[in-house]
């Protein structure tokens, strides 16, 4: 079986800062209760009428560029997404033809927050065989239209972002190489975290609407609870899968939902904070973006360096869940 590495990073952060101070004006709450609470200090929204694939086009542009491959070398493309463009047509077939990726196939996964960790295990599945030689995995998400901005309780926690990375066939020779992933899912807790309305349970109406049903609906405290448990179980499971210890991780990029879940979890893992990528701050959850987005800016800093152990965890709505073990 043929070994996959990550050969380019990329992101893009839409440019609108929207700081806590925000909520603090249509809301009842603090922007210290927000930082206490979360660590989120402000986050990015999308400006109306921008659609997924505006905003995951320049992070692709960017994967592409630093791997020295033009589109038409992709064989697949891979988009985790719970806000995708339109229902139909997949944002991955509208980011094949904005590329002009003319050489590959192309599809949304609907995985939440883990998206980009499914994304990841689905490529590799694709690429082992040789059968697949370039492939485009792109988590992206414009979260600001899905939340109810009279619920103090979600408004303040998410943003809008995407992140992609080019996998290509490993050398071996100092190239990277993704080592494991594990994935998991259990639907029969999907009450503590969704979007009801806007599909075919609850289709597009002006009573769906009225009724609020496009909002994220969230029971936080019981998400936060099963989000530290079932990252942490990942993370456990990923690490012995590979034989390795949690000393010999680099840097841990877990799901930047809570700075709170993030040390919660590296402690239960035994990983020192120090070297968990912290990017809840700025970004806000920006879902299935918060790995790709971190990866990209840690790597393009030279925080996280060529050869480096990468630990990732993340969890959503479903319940979904997973972890990955690569070496960049
Ligand atoms: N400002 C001020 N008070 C707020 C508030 C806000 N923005 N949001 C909630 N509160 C209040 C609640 O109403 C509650 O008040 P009460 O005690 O009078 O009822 C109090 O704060 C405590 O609420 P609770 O939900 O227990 O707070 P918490 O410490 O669990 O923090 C979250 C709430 C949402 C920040 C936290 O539960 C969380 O991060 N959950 C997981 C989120 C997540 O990961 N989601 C996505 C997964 S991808």
């Amino acid at each position: 079986m043929k070994k996959i590495s990550i050969k380019g990073t990329g992101c893009y952060l839409p440019e609108r800062i929207v700081p806590n101070s925000y909520f603090e004006k249509i809301v009842d709450t603090s922007d210290q209760w927000i930082i206490s609470r979360t660590g989120i200090q402000e986050r990015r929204m999308v400006l109306p009428g921008q659609a997924l694939s505006d905003i995951a086009l320049p992070a692709c542009e960017k994967a592409l560029e630093m791997a020295g491959l033009s589109a038409c070398d992709l064989d697949l493309i891979v988009v985790g997404t719970s806000t995708p463009d339109m229902p139909t047509p997949s944002t991955g077939c509208f980011l094949q033809h904005r590329l002009g990726a003319k050489n590959a196939v192309a599809f949304d996964i609907s995985a939440a927050c883990p998206g980009f960790i499914y994304g990841l295990t689905i490529a590799q599945k694709f690429m082992q065989d040789g059968s697949h030689r370039h492939a485009l995995v792109v988590g992206g998400e414009i979260i600001s239209p899905r939340i109810d901005y009279q619920d103090r309780a979600t408004c303040v926690l998410f943003g809008d972002g995407a992140g992609a990375v080019v996998l290509g066939h490993s050398n071996g020779d100092g190239e990277g190489e993704i080592l494991s992933t594990e994935i998991h899912s259990d639907g029969s807790l999907w009450g503590l975290l969704n979007v009801p309305g806007g599909g075919s349970l609850h289709p597009p109406s002006k009573e769906m609407v009225e009724a609020g049903l496009h909002y994220i609906k969230m029971q936080g405290n019981e998400v936060f609870k099963h989000a530290v448990r079932f990252m942490s179980d990942a993370v456990r499971k990923v690490m012995e899968g590979c034989g390795i210890t949690s000393r010999q991780v680099d840097w841990f990029i877990p799901h930047q939902a809570n700075l709170r879940i993030m040390e919660a979890v590296a402690k239960q893992v035994e990983i020192p904070i120090e070297k968990v990528i912290i990017t809840v701050h700025k970004y806000g959850n920006t879902s299935v973006a918060t790995i790709p987005t971190a990866l990209d800016e840690a790597f393009r800093s030279g925080q996280i360096q060529k050869g480096d152990l990468i630990l990732t965890a993340s969890f959503g709505a479903g319940f979904t869940w997973g972890a990955a073990l690569f070496r960049m």
